[in-house]
């Protein structure tokens, strides 16, 4: 039998923000649906204003786009039309986060938007073969007493989050500020991520680990200015969730050409491929892996590294982890005749 279409490699994807996955189209229908302007008269208009400086600046769109998420079948919605495409990306396991505090601090309740993914990810399993977890992650550049408002007002629906993150815009805003609420979180038995040396220092992803007890970072690029951190990182296997297309949009690295990432997979780390928000930065989770492909070289090897990882690196069960594990190693199988562009 020839190798024939495998599709893209089965993969995990860790690093992923429900709110960057609203893409035009749906953006203005949902504007619609709702009666609510937005500052853009097309969506090819809004499309051009996809340009960005840094961080904020790409924050400050995100957050106003959110305009348009109101309802519970607004949030089921975008979690559908993420799921679909997804698939199509080789998806099989998803770990999502949503920013809460982006959606109370427009009167929407926590219960909404907790309620809406939920009923897509109910069906995801069987109608996208995607397993999923949610992430429920606090708004770093809001205030410590904010982020446990928050966790006390999610507290009814813990029982369908998985972990608590940290997200935002990141300088001036260290990991320490947030110890109380992540204390709280681990008390209740969730995971703990939280986003770390993006455009923030390596001394953010030691606060993260030390003072968190995050059990992945997110992002965690700038950890090669420091050797020690690196050591430690590799030594505990601490997985980092990176996004190569996000990196080169909001100019955390010049060109693609110049990411880190063959130099930390050299090292030891345990780094994952993932979109971060794939409407805003030019790709979902695929095309991040063939854009790094391309652009650094990988081999068949490194890729099917990058997609074990991240099954090693997910808040899976052992055993679905095993079974997911398996299919990498099926289409390795199948792989050595493939051509390029898959
Ligand atoms: N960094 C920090 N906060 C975010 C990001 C990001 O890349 N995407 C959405 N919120
Ligand atoms: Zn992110």
């Amino acid at each position: 039998m020839p190798p024939a279409e495998q599709g893209p490699l089965p993969k995990a994807e860790l690093h992923l923000h429900i709110e960057g996955t609203l893409e035009p189209e749906l953006a203005f229908a949902l504007a619609e649906r709702n009666g609510v302007a937005l500052p853009y008269a097309t969506e090819d208009e809004l499309r051009r204003a996809y340009s960005f400086e840094d961080l904020q600046s790409f924050l400050n769109l995100y957050y106003a786009l959110m305009a348009v998420l109101r309802t519970e079948d607004d949030f089921t919605d975008l979690a559908h039309a993420y799921l679909a495409r997804a698939r199509h990306q080789g998806v099989r396991h998803a770990e999502i986060f949503f920013d809460p505090q982006a959606h109370t601090a427009r009167g929407v309740p926590v219960g909404t938007v907790i309620g809406g993914l939920a009923r897509a990810l109910d069906t995801a399993q069987e109608r996208y073969g995607i397993s999923t977890r949610l992430i429920m992650c606090f708004l770093r550049d809001e205030s410590a007493d904010s982020a446990l408002e928050t966790f006390e007002a999610a507290r009814p629906y813990l029982d369908r989050i998985t972990a608590v993150g940290l997200d935002s815009a990141e300088v001036g805003h260290p990991p320490a500020k947030f110890a109380e609420v992540f204390a709280l979180a681990r008390e209740a038995g969730l995971k703990c991520v939280a986003h770390a040396g993006e455009e923030g220092p390596a001394g953010y992803v030691w606060q993260a680990l030390d003072i968190l007890g995050v059990d992945r970072i997110d992002h965690g690029v700038r950890c090669m200015e420091d050797e020690r951190l690196v050591a430690r990182l590799v030594a505990e296997q601490v997985p980092l969730t990176l996004c190569p297309l996000s990196n080169v949009r909001l100019r955390v690295i010049d060109d693609l050409a110049a990411h880190p990432l063959p130099a930390m997979l050299d090292a030891g780390l345990l780094v994952t491929v993932n979109s971060d928000d794939p409407a805003y930065f030019g790709g979902y989770v695929d095309d991040n892996f063939i854009a790094v492909r391309e652009a650094l070289g990988l081999d068949d090897a490194t890729l099917r590294t990058l997609a074990r990882n991240s099954f090693r690196a997910s808040f899976l069960d052992e055993d679905t982890r095993a079974r997911y594990l398996r299919e990498v190693d099926a289409h390795e199988a199948a792989a050595p005749a493939r051509r390029p562009g898959w």
